[in-house]
């Protein structure tokens, strides 16, 4: 058995966690910082919550709060000049996966010339990066753990990834009281982003024993916990279980990478600007049934592993958890492609663009053609 498995973080978990934002600013050894979030994590009182708790680290802070959902490179380097300019040595990101890309991409080009794209693909960054300290707001992407940055490409309309070991964030503070907030749909729509990083990174071709024990562990604790958080965003017991797990995924899929559900997803956010969430839901089950061909006894196991009865018939067995993550979607909201402003006519479009997606590479049904792409969306429509 060989493998490589690369894991580098300074976690503080739980509620209160943030109480240690001031210790871990001067452990990081960050002068002058860079908080980084978006008007929605504003308007929900947690920004000024963290930006009290750096003003205890008596550092000289510079604050960027325009992140949009889905951040885009013209973005990043607009803020990436506003830090050089401030001399920035460090970052805080508060919110959701928007913004804490949005940091570690500002963050690469402190030390690496621009434009940002030219670091999409995997180790394409040169040189170190500053210290950052991500702060999840959401349950989620866990872009407080992974190695990668997703990005849109206003130009080429396309969502790319950078990943690169250097860019990992050095610290978190996993609070599971900043996600109350989240509304209902909100929660549900990252909760099943969450849910398929457990499942594109245990089915990839790049899993290893270390990984699929990492994504299975969190698949149950989603599975267990997302229907409560959405029903009722104060159980704090949900909450708190959600953004464990998103801790544990983020360990497995920075190491195994993801799948088709992914690729459509960024596709769809590209051109449409859907959420990253709610695309991945959309479009998951049915890439399960597709992918059930490749990967039968996985899709046995990751049934098993939510405990669904099973026949003992592999041919039926393998497409249990397919069906019993559209049972999931339609109990906490998930919403169709069309409900989500797509028209059919483009979806000849999507499927030719989803084929040019990297991330295809991982997925362990291979040779995918156009055809059965344009299938996946109109089941997904
Ligand atoms: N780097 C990675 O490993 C990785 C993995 C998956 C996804 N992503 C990327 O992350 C982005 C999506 O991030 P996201 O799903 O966390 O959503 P987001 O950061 O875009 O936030 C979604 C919305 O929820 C609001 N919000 C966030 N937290 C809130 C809270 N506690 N209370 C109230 N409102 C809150 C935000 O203001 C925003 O309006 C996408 O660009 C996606 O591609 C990155
Ligand atoms: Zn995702």
């Amino acid at each position: 058995m060989n493998f490589n498995f690369y894991t580098h973080c300074d976690i503080a978990f739980g509620k209160g966690s943030s109480a240690e934002i001031p210790g871990m600013i001067e452990r990081h050894g960050m002068k002058n910082v860079m908080v980084i979030y978006d008007q929605g994590v504003k308007a929900a009182g947690i920004a000024d919550k963290v930006l009290e708790k750096v003003k205890e680290a008596n550092v000289n802070i510079t604050v960027y709060d325009k992140v949009l959902p889905n951040p885009a490179n013209d973005q990043v380097e607009e803020a990436a000049l506003i830090a050089k300019e401030a001399k920035i040595n460090g970052f805080v990101a508060v919110g959701g996966g928007s913004s804490i890309d949005f940091a570690k991409a500002v963050n690469i080009l402190m030390t690496n010339p621009g434009p940002i794209g030219r670091y999409g693909g995997i180790g394409n960054v040169v040189n170190d990066v500053y210290p950052l300290i991500a702060i999840p707001t959401t349950a989620g992407t866990s872009s407080e753990i992974t190695n990668v940055v997703a990005l849109i490409d206003n130009q080429a309309v396309c969502k790319y990834v950078i990943i690169d070991n250097k860019i990992t964030a050095t610290g978190v503070i996993a609070d599971p009281e900043f996600t109350k907030t989240m509304p209902a749909s909100v929660t549900a729509a990252t909760g099943m982003d969450a849910i398929t990083h457990a499942v594109e990174s245990y089915i990839s071709n790049m899993a290893s024993p270390l990984t699929e024990y990492n994504s299975l562990k969190a698949l149950q604790i989603f599975y267990r916990n997302l229907p409560k958080a959405v029903e009722d965003g104060s159980d704090m017991e949900a909450r708190e279980q959600m953004m464990l797990g998103c801790i544990i995924v983020g360990f497995a899929f920075s190491n195994a990478n993801l799948g088709l559900v992914h690729g459509i997803a960024h596709t769809l956010s590209a051109h449409f600007g859907l959420s990253h969430g709610m695309a991945n839901a959309t479009v998951l089950p049915y890439v399960m049934e597709f992918n059930a061909e490749s990967c039968p006894e996985k899709m046995v196991e990751l049934a098993k592993a939510i405990k669904l009865p099973l026949t003992g018939d592999l041919n039926k067995d393998k497409y249990l958890f397919a069906k019993e993550m559209k049972r999931l979607s339609n109990k906490i909201g998930i919403r169709t492609l069309s409900e989500q402003g797509v028209d059919i006519k483009d979806l000849d479009m999507l499927a030719e663009d989803v084929l040019k997606e990297p991330v295809l590479n991982f997925n362990p049904r291979q040779n995918i053609t156009k055809e059965q792409i344009m299938e996946i969306l109109h089941k997904a429509f």
